[in-house]
């Protein structure tokens, strides 16, 4: 506990250096910043079991499996440049999983590895999880499978395996994968056109094609159109895109004023991703194998 409370105050002194004073409320740790060096694990029933140390990536060098963990590692950052044939658009996992899935409410992987296999209500069917990460490469990515027993598939789960080292079976850190969204709310298009303009045109472009530098990759990613994920993704899905954005975007050094804006409220939120999920976006081919046996979630796309 001693060691956690050090480090916040580390960051804190570094905020402060920083100028940034007038933060009151910090969802949003810098991606530069270490990840939280602990945080609670949960049994199944909300009892805290103890604190999970997440690894540093310094730790990576001593493992058995270094390579392969190192590997995935690497893949999820430069996904698209380095797995050209499974990858069909402008995205990388790190794109919406950030900073390799290490921080709660963006689409963090600590619990992954504990999570599967299990029955998912999409397919209708338990799945493992390189099943499951091939979910991801053929909606999120809009593109194909990775073969299951190559080192490409084994590295990611090495690497999903590694962030979870040593959590007791059943058992979770207390972060949540996204962040919560009163999903009543309704959208309204126009204010959702009016806040992209402001807030996040200056990134993801005016017709949010997203930003490339000279080398031709992407600094900035797509959010819509051709190079962009596809309508069977989680993201296309209003509600999940407006978690992701609430407590992510826009992206700025420090979200809190005053050098960030400060965060969206759900409204906005919903307003916004409104606005980008429903432009046009490649169609999914398996999307009438979805969903076969529950209910489809009110805010999917087909
Ligand atoms: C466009 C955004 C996006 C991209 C890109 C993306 N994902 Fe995902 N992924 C999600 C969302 C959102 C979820 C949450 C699940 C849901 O409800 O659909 C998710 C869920 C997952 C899960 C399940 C996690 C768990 O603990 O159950 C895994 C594993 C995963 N993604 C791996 C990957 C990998 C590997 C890549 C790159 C090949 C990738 N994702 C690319 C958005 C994305
Ligand atoms: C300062 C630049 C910047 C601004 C402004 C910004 N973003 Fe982003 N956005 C990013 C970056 C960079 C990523 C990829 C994250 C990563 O690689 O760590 C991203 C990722 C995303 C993603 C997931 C990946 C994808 O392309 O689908 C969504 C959705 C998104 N942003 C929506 C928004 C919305 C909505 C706004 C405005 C409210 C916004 N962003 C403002 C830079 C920005």
């Amino acid at each position: 506990m001693k060691h956690v409370m050090l480090i916040a105050g580390a960051a804190l002194a570094a905020l402060v250096l920083a100028g940034a004073g007038a933060w009151h409320h910090h969802n949003h740790p810098d991606l530069d910043a270490p990840a939280p060096a602990a945080m609670d694990v949960l049994d199944k029933q909300g009892k805290v079991l103890g604190q999970h140390v997440l690894p540093s990536a310094q730790e990576i060098a001593g493992l058995s499996n270094a390579e392969s963990v190192m590997l995935g590692r690497r893949l999820l950052n430069e996904t698209a440049r380095l797995l050209p044939d499974n990858v069909g658009n402008g995205l990388n996992c790190n794109s919406c999983h950030m900073a390799q899935g290490r921080f709660a409410l963006r689409n963090h992987y600590i619990n992954t590895g504990g999570n599967y296999p299990r029955y998912m209500p999409r397919p209708g069917k338990p799945i493992d999880l390189a099943e499951r990460i091939n979910g991801c490469f053929v909606r999120s990515m809009n593109g194909h499978k990775l073969a299951v027993d190559s080192a490409e598939m084994k590295g990611m789960l090495d690497y999903m395996h590694w962030l979870g080292q040593g959590m007791p079976q059943g058992s979770k850190v207390a972060g949540r994968t996204e962040g919560e969204i009163d999903q009543t709310l309704q959208p309204d298009p126009l204010r959702g056109e009016a806040i992209y303009a402001a807030q996040c045109a200056s990134c993801h472009g005016n017709d949010g094609e997203g930003m490339k530098d000279q080398f031709n990759e992407y600094l900035f990613p797509p959010l819509w159109g051709d190079d962009s994920f596809n309508i069977g993704a989680g993201m296309a899905r209003l509600y999940k895109a407006a978690a992701f954005v609430k407590y992510n975007m826009p992206l700025a050094v420090n979200q809190e004023p005053p050098f960030g804006q400060g965060e969206l409220s759900d409204q906005e939120a919903v307003d916004v991703a409104y606005y980008f999920t429903q432009k046009p976006r490649p169609d999914f081919a398996g999307k009438a194998n979805d969903w076969p046996r529950d209910k489809k979630p009110k805010d999917a796309r087909y």
